[in-house]
């Protein structure tokens, strides 16, 4: 499927965009206190020899992926070497997460989750590690932009996708209320989400995603309290 992308901000409000490509999103929803969701008990045992690839869905400026890279480095696989790479649908974040980021380890590439062609992109990279899957895929704050751009059925089948992608997953839902939000943010710059009316799956979002990668795979291991955004992190991990 390939989405029609309009990544420009609506009217005078940066806050009002279609992809959640926040240009300040790191100036009001600091990068430091998201890692202090993250527990070890999340992270999957992995023999210390092996590089470790992660994947970072919708990383923005890449502030996120900085910490999480040092986080693992640090905390949780001291003597590996861990490769990230950080993705999003919105070039102008890419090159600035390029520009503001000084890790090798670190890539970033603009790419659309949705693509199919830009999922061959992702593939490559994989690819040049040797590897079928990620170690670990970290999808923060992104669940609601790809379920409000593509209807239910699209990011149902996303969702039963990560089985594919990787046997852990990493994921900070958003719920309903920041839907609501986000259409009321669109509406007063005289624009909406096209979508949003035909959702059904709406209040029960949280659970629609547990529910789905239960069935399709994975077992919730870990979910940290609400955050003061009343944000959970889950982890998940494949039923082997
Ligand atoms: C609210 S921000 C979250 C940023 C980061 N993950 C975090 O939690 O700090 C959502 C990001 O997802 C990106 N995004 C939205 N739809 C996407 C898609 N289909 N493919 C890749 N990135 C996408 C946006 O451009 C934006 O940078």
């Amino acid at each position: 499927m390939v989405l029609d992308v309009n990544l420009a901000y609506q009217g005078e409000d940066p806050g009002a965009v279609q992809y959640g490509n926040f240009i300040n999103y790191y100036s009001f929803h600091n990068s430091n206190q998201r890692i202090e969701g993250l527990h070890a008990s999340m992270f999957p045992n992995i023999d210390t020899n092996e590089d470790i690839i992660c994947l970072d869905i919708g990383c923005n400026t890449g502030e996120l992926t900085k910490e999480v890279y040092e986080y693992l480095k640090i905390k949780i696989y001291p003597t590996s070497s861990i490769h990230i790479l950080g993705v999003d649908i919105d070039p102008i974040l890419i090159q600035r997460a390029k520009d503001l980021t000084n890790i090798s380890d670190i890539t970033f590439i603009k790419s659309n989750i949705m693509n199919e062609e830009d999922q061959k992109i992702i593939a490559q990279y994989l690819n040049s590690y040797n590897k079928k899957k990620f170690d670990i895929v970290f999808c923060f704050s992104v669940t609601m932009w790809l379920h409000i751009n593509s209807g239910d059925e699209e990011f149902s089948n996303f969702l039963k996708s990560f089985k594919n992608y990787t046997n852990s997953l990493i994921i900070e839902p958003q719920p309903w209320k920041c839907y609501r939000n986000a259409q009321r943010r669109m509406k007063k710059s005289d624009s909406n989400f096209p979508l949003y009316e035909s959702l059904k799956i709406r209040s029960n979002v949280e659970l629609f995603i547990v529910d789905t990668l239960t069935k399709n795979g994975f077992i919730k291991t870990y979910e940290s309290p609400p955050s003061k955004w009343n944000r959970k992190i889950q982890s998940f991990h494949s039923i082997k």
